[in-house]
């Protein structure tokens, strides 16, 4: 993005979205952060003046409405996203990630917006065929979560090919770092298994824990979604970003208790219903189309990470009350053993 530009970062409060708002701005860009703050307002603490922030509900078209304007571009963020969690919260997950993104996508194109930019996600290719993924590889989506997540890139192609938007899709991996929610028990591996350890509480793994994921820092991923906008070659033609490291969710527990010094094991229980056991991307296209290369080790962004929660302290794990389909909430969840 070489000019100057006023930009709406749906659901800038939350993990990926507040760094990227924060990204944004360092760029010397007009940012108004919009969310409807139901994974808390914490994140609002890193954001100075220059930051606007107005709440509002992406399933409501009146909030996005009142987002949008005045706006010239779009980074859609918003959303539910938790994988396991939506197994049995399928229709919840759709009214907020479906429809709340196709009200947002609506009122960016009657603004007149054009730049809307989408995170989606590795969980659209499903079980893959092969690894590393590729882009070209089929969108095998096989839980409501990857389901949500692939139709609205076809939403976007639609109105894209309507000549009404221009769409950049980036498709992340398994992000983590400091402002990763820790008190989530249904996502985020990473942040679960720090609190976990700061609690003195063994971390728990579901299945043989052999599951490999390309776990990816913040920075990794926060340049090249700032770098993408205005890139022709990448206008409705979705990318892989993440690192090409892969390591298996026991060896991240393992180092996890190594490096917090704790005196704790790995527990095991039945695994979950839809974990894809093993889902790593290519990403020579962004290496060519975006000069991209992750730059964080695992081992020094778990480094960064702990130091961050270490400051934040052990957080109480906040479980939904809420199920839709009862008996597809795991054990776990419902005992909140995590
Ligand atoms: N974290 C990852 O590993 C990962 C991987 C692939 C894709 N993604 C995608 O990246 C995006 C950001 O993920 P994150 O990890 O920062 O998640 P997050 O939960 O920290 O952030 C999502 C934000 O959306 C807000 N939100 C939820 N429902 C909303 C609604 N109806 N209206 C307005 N705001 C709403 C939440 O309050 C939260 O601040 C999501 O779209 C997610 O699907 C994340």
């Amino acid at each position: 993005m070489a000019e100057t530009k006023k930009i709406l970062v749906a659901g800038g409060a939350g993990f990926i979205g507040s760094h990227v708002a924060q990204e944004l701005e360092k760029r010397g860009h007009q940012v108004r952060v919009f969310d409807n703050f139901v994974g808390g307002k914490q994140n609002l603490e890193c954001f100075g003046s220059g930051i606007e922030v107005v709440e509002g509900d992406c399933c409501k078209a009146k909030d996005c409405r009142k987002g949008v304007k005045g706006c010239d571009a779009v980074f859609h963020l918003a959303a539910h996203a938790a994988e396991g969690q939506s197994v049995f919260i399928p229709a919840f997950n759709a009214e907020t990630n479906i429809l709340g993104s196709i009200r947002m996508l609506s009122e960016a194109i009657n603004e007149g917006i054009s730049d809307f930019v989408f995170t989606s996600s590795i969980a659209t290719y499903g079980k893959p065929e092969k690894v590393p993924i590729k882009e070209t590889a089929p969108l095998n989506a096989d839980d409501p979560y990857a389901i949500t997540k692939k139709a609205f890139e076809d939403y976007l192609r639609v109105y894209h090919e309507l000549g009404q938007i221009t769409p950049y899709i980036v498709r992340f991996f398994n992000v983590y770092g400091p402002r990763q929610r820790m008190d989530d028990p249904y996502r985020g591996v990473v942040p679960i298994f720090i609190n976990k350890c700061l609690k003195g509480e063994n971390p728990v793994i579901f299945g043989d824990g052999l599951q490999k994921r390309a776990f990816t820092y913040i920075s990794d991923v926060v340049e090249p979604i700032c770098d993408i906008v205005g890139n022709k070659k990448l206008v409705n033609n979705p990318i892989n970003i993440g690192t090409e490291e892969v390591h298996t969710v026991k060896e991240l527990a393992e180092m996890t208790i190594e490096q917090m010094g704790v005196d704790l094991e790995v527990e095991f229980v039945s695994k979950r219903t839809s974990d894809v056991k093993v889902t790593y991307c290519d990403t020579s296209k962004a290496k060519e189309l975006l000069g991209y290369q992750a730059k964080v080790s695992m081992e020094k962004g778990l480094e960064k990470t702990i130091v961050w929660a270490k400051g934040m302290g052990p957080q109480e794990f906040r479980y939904f009350d809420y199920t839709e389909i009862p008996k597809l909430t795991h054990g776990i969840y419902t005992s909140k053993k995590i």
